[in-house]
């Protein structure tokens, strides 16, 4: 049987390039060798969209998105979380086999303790139930389908972690191998994406490049990114340069030498190098770009992509979770 790949999506913002290069490119680029499942995990996003328009938009766009960029849904399961409820079945069942401590020691949640601390606040402050216990939820999404592997960004690679040591618990305890164990698979050479301040690139951080703005804007906004006060005919260190980390990122090994070399040429002043990064990313968004609008000009035909994933996807998790009631005793 083919290895199962699967990977989830949280609508939290319009998407950019951080997406596109970090998590899209990667993730469907699996669909070759695996049995992919990509699925939107807006019961994911409602641990910090509390908008129900901002949470709709968000999922359409980030459904266009991936379709967009060839996401085939002949070939992939593709659905909404919250369209599969038995994964909130099974997530109740995990937490019951998941130490508490897993998630005190969950990097996201620590995180937000630790941002709590330095700025006076109390240890928990605005940190609710969903965000604790969410490493519990990804855990359910991805037994639920029996992965083998699981495409992320190096963040949630613990998470995937989590999900494993609870399955060889819940597998353990009923002596039976009902979960596959799965593997975090981080993509390497597309690790980190720079934003336009030299930060990651994050919507926390506004320092995006939204994917799917028109070519003007597009433009502005990569105009943007922050470069040193060199003149135009000094040379340049590509490795110091935001604009290069970016575009570099576009390129074979190939264009990506002669590119190194006309920066360290000199004669080439910023506002032309990010000119040269913009035609090379608007080459490539062109054609997504046209059919991101076109899909979301017609709704109907997302919605009927995604009411067929949730039917696939329940297919396989509606029996599944009647065998593990079953051996659980609840059934
Ligand atoms: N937590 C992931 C993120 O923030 C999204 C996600 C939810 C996920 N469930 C998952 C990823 C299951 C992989 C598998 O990006």
């Amino acid at each position: 049987m083919a290895q199962r790949a699967l990977t989830g999506i949280k609508p939290t913002g319009e998407p950019h390039l951080g997406n596109w290069l970090g998590a899209i490119q990667p993730a469907l680029g699996l669909a070759r060798d695996y049995e992919t499942y990509y699925f939107i995990a807006d019961y994911h996003a409602l641990t910090s969209v509390h908008s129900g328009d901002a949470l709709r938009g968000y999922v359409r766009s980030i459904s266009a998105a991936y379709l967009a960029f060839g996401l085939d849904p002949k070939r992939s399961a593709f659905y909404r979380q919250s369209d599969v409820p038995e994964i909130f079945e099974l997530s109740w069942i995990l937490s019951c086999f998941t130490p508490k401590g897993f998630m005190n020691r969950a990097h996201a949640y620590k995180d937000f303790v630790a941002r709590n601390q330095k700025a006076e606040k109390d240890d928990d402050a605005d940190i609710n139930m969903g965000l604790f216990g969410y490493p519990v939820l990804m855990a359910a999404d991805i037994l639920m389908f029996n992965a083998d592997i699981v495409p992320v960004g190096a963040d949630q690679k613990q998470h995937v972690e989590f999900a494993r040591d609870i399955a060889e618990k819940f597998n353990r305890n009923y002596g039976e191998d009902v979960f596959r164990l799965p593997e975090p698979r981080i993509s390497e050479s597309v690790k980190t994406i720079t934003g336009l301040d030299g930060r990651k690139m994050s919507k926390s951080y506004d320092n995006t490049i939204p994917l799917f703005l028109d070519e003007k804007p597009l433009l502005k906004r990569i105009n943007q990114i922050v470069t040193n006060s060199q003149a135009p005919e000094e040379p340049k260190n590509p490795d110091e340069s935001h604009v290069f980390a970016l575009h570099q990122l576009l390129l074979e090994a190939g264009e990506e030498k002669a590119l190194r070399a006309q920066y360290q040429a000199g004669g080439m002043g910023w506002g032309a190098a990010k000119k040269l990064f913009f035609e090379a990313l608007n080459e490539k968004l062109k054609g997504p770009r046209a059919e991101y609008n076109r899909l979301l000009a017609d709704p109907g035909y997302l919605d009927a992509v995604l009411a067929e994933g949730k039917d696939r996807a329940r297919a396989t998790a509606v029996p599944f979770l009647e065998k593990i009631r079953g051996l659980v005793g609840v059934r």
